[in-house]
């Protein structure tokens, strides 16, 4: 993972201390390394709020910003360079490189956290930090706490409210600055490109394993070698399970085939989904379905810009589903009374989940979706996916022609001060542009292939 500018992580530390106050202290721990068997661990993620606070790539490491305090506002706790571990295991910065490279006030090494932090804690009302993420961790801070408590004698006061840390930074973190929501333009932009990739290589024989394949190696071949979150490649029904990672199925003739992946970029999230014809050709009932999906990701993607509500597009996205779905016969109804319908929720079956969610570091990312119990207005800088789908079980009594279908459409959307930003643009998504892109990556390869007029991207 990227570090961002010094500047930067300095200007989001400032921002989070003014929240915490010279009576606050915030804590945050890294993540810690967790092992698969043996001596063999799961490929290390940081936490993301810590990554986002401090830009520290190690595992065992705790930040905190103590505002105003006399060692300075942000104390590293890091491990120490070790020659003989940095050998097997690769480089540590060390407390030098906490200071020198990520602008540290003071760094001490982890073994020192049981007799620093009850310093740092001293006097001090309130703690700020991830409450009950993780219980070891929760332990340990009461530990520290006991600690000041004990030094009620000599004058020093204990602090009396923890306070989890989650509304300060996560306020913070949806609001994506000018380089952050850079690197997602770059991180989608990835994404897209492995799509087109995949798009251009499906053809009934493959297996879903191999489009998956196709992905990550065309993500890893741009600079993106994590992806944020495991790929979904679902042909024919495997599309109607919407959380489907077996990815191990052939793809079928006459099949759709729904790809839901996204690569991740230092430390930032994509989420694309396309859904195609595995032959190249949409089927009529396929058509249907995939324009009616793609009229509601329109007009949910239109209702993104600032001032309106969060649950704008998926209200948008409701009222052309439900039209469109009495329209073909699924569900039964009064075209006219679709406010009805949509009460009634006789979508449920053919649409089960919301519309998107937040997007940043985390696939999923944080920030609240409410104020004052109302859906918050959307305001520029945060990023949603928009997502709407349709899914018509092999088992469900809709007209038999679309039975076995499962279609979803999903873009990343920046919100921008006049309205927004569409940073997963660049897969086509109309079902002409599809059948012509599949069509000429199928094409035989006529004239000698020349950096000029290559058509892989
Ligand atoms: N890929 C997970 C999601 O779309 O929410
Ligand atoms: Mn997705
Ligand atoms: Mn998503």
């Amino acid at each position: 993972m990227r570090a961002y500018s010094r500047k930067e992580l300095k200007r989001r530390r400032r921002a989070v201390a003014e929240a915490v106050g010279p009576e606050g202290v915030l804590i945050m721990p890294a993540a810690r390394e967790v092992i698969r068997n043996r001596d063999v661990h799961y490929p290390f993620r940081q936490n993301s709020d810590f990554a986002w606070l401090t830009g520290f790539p190690e595992p065992d490491a705790v930040a905190v910003i103590a505002p105003r305090h006399r060692s300075g506002e942000f104390t590293l706790f890091c491990r120490p360079k070790d020659p003989e571990r940095e050998l097997w295991d690769g480089r540590r910065h060390g407390v030098e490189g906490a200071v020198e490279q990520f602008g540290a006030d003071t760094a001490y090494t982890r073994e020192e956290l049981d007799e620093q932090l009850p310093v740092l804690l001293a006097d001090r009302e309130r703690i700020f930090y991830p409450l009950a993420l993780d219980p070891e961790f929760d332990l340990c801070v009461l530990n520290w706490l006991q600690a000041v408590r004990a030094k009620a004698r000599s004058g020093v006061t204990a602090p009396s409210e923890l306070v989890s840390s989650d509304g300060i930074l996560h306020a913070h973190r949806l609001i994506k600055s000018a380089a952050e929501a850079d690197t997602m333009r770059r991180a989608a932009r990835i994404s897209a490109a492995a799509h087109r990739r995949l798009m251009r290589s499906a053809r009934p024989g493959l297996g879903e394993q191999q489009l998956e394949a196709i992905f990550l190696n065309a993500c890893a071949e741009r600079g993106a070698r994590h992806q944020a979150y495991q790929p979904i490649v679902g042909g024919g029904a495997n599309a109607c399970v919407l959380h489907y990672v077996d990815n191990d199925d052939d793809l079928r003739d006459g099949d759709l085939v729904l790809v839901d992946a996204g690569c991740e970029l230092d430390g930032y999230a994509s989420d694309i989904t396309r859904t195609f014809p595995v032959s190249g050709r949409f089927s009529e009932p396929q058509r249907q379905l995939y324009d009616l999906v793609l009229k509601a990701q329109q007009a949910a993607i239109a209702a993104v810009k600032p001032g309106k509500r969060w649950d704008a597009p998926h209200k948008a996205a409701l009222r052309v589903l439900t039209r469109g779905l009495v329209d073909l016969g699924l569900i039964e109804g009064d075209a006219a009374d679709v406010p009805q319908l949509i009460k009634d929720e006789k979508y449920k079956p053919f649409y089960m989940h919301r519309t998107g969610h937040w997007l940043g570091m985390d696939v999923h990312d944080v920030g609240a979706y409410k104020q004052d119990r109302k859906w918050r207005p959307l305001e520029p800088g945060m990023v949603l996916t928009v997502e709407p789908g349709l899914y018509v079980s092999p088992d469900s009594d809709a007209p038999e022609a679309y039975r076995g279908i499962g279609i979803r459409i999903e873009d990343d959307v920046l919100v921008t001060e006049d309205g927004h930003e569409v940073l997963s643009r660049d897969v086509p998504k109309d079902a002409e542009e599809i059948e012509r892109l599949m069509m000429q990556a199928r094409r035989p390869v006529a004239a000698k292939t020349t950096p000029d007029n290559r058509t892989e991207t």
